[in-house]
């Protein structure tokens, strides 16, 4: 176990320790700060809880917004919601999943609904909502990005 990790989750727990309801805002802060939840934060974020392993575990795999691998260097999202699905998106999801399976710089990821739907088919790409998305404009600007 990396001893400076930990003892930064440590200090995270601990800041929020105190708080009502104090899970959710260290998982947050765990991967807002450090990127990601590891596997070893479990044991650490339980210990300061004094919580089982189990019920931490539980909560991070539970909900997606919470990595438990480092973050790449680009990450798009795209929509795979109803109205979107009405403008092309799941031939844009298609493309993109095929284009860039096995390269390890790029994630991507599926949501479902980011409120954009008039402009759809809506994605984001690091971060950057954009809509009337094709697959080759996520391209374009994944390589005015790299
Ligand atoms: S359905 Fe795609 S943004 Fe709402």
């Amino acid at each position: 176990m990396d001893s400076q990790r930990a003892a930064a989750v440590r200090a995270i727990a601990e800041r929020h320790a105190g708080s009502r309801g104090p899970l959710l805002p260290i998982l947050h802060a765990v991967v807002e700060e450090l990127g990601h939840v590891a596997e070893e934060d479990v044991a650490t974020i339980a210990d300061v809880l004094n919580l089982s392993r189990a019920d931490v575990h539980g909560v991070v795999t539970f909900y997606h917004d919470f990595r438990r691998t480092p973050p790449v260097a680009h990450r798009v999202e795209l929509c795979r919601a109803e109205a979107c699905q009405a403008v092309g998106a799941q031939a844009v999801f298609d493309a993109v999943t095929q284009r860039y399976a096995g390269d390890e710089d790029v994630e991507i990821g599926q949501v479902f609904c980011f409120g954009n739907c008039a402009l759809g088919p809506s994605g984001t790409i690091d971060g950057r909502l954009r809509g009337r998305l094709t697959a080759e404009l996520v391209d374009a600007e994944l390589e005015a990005s790299r």
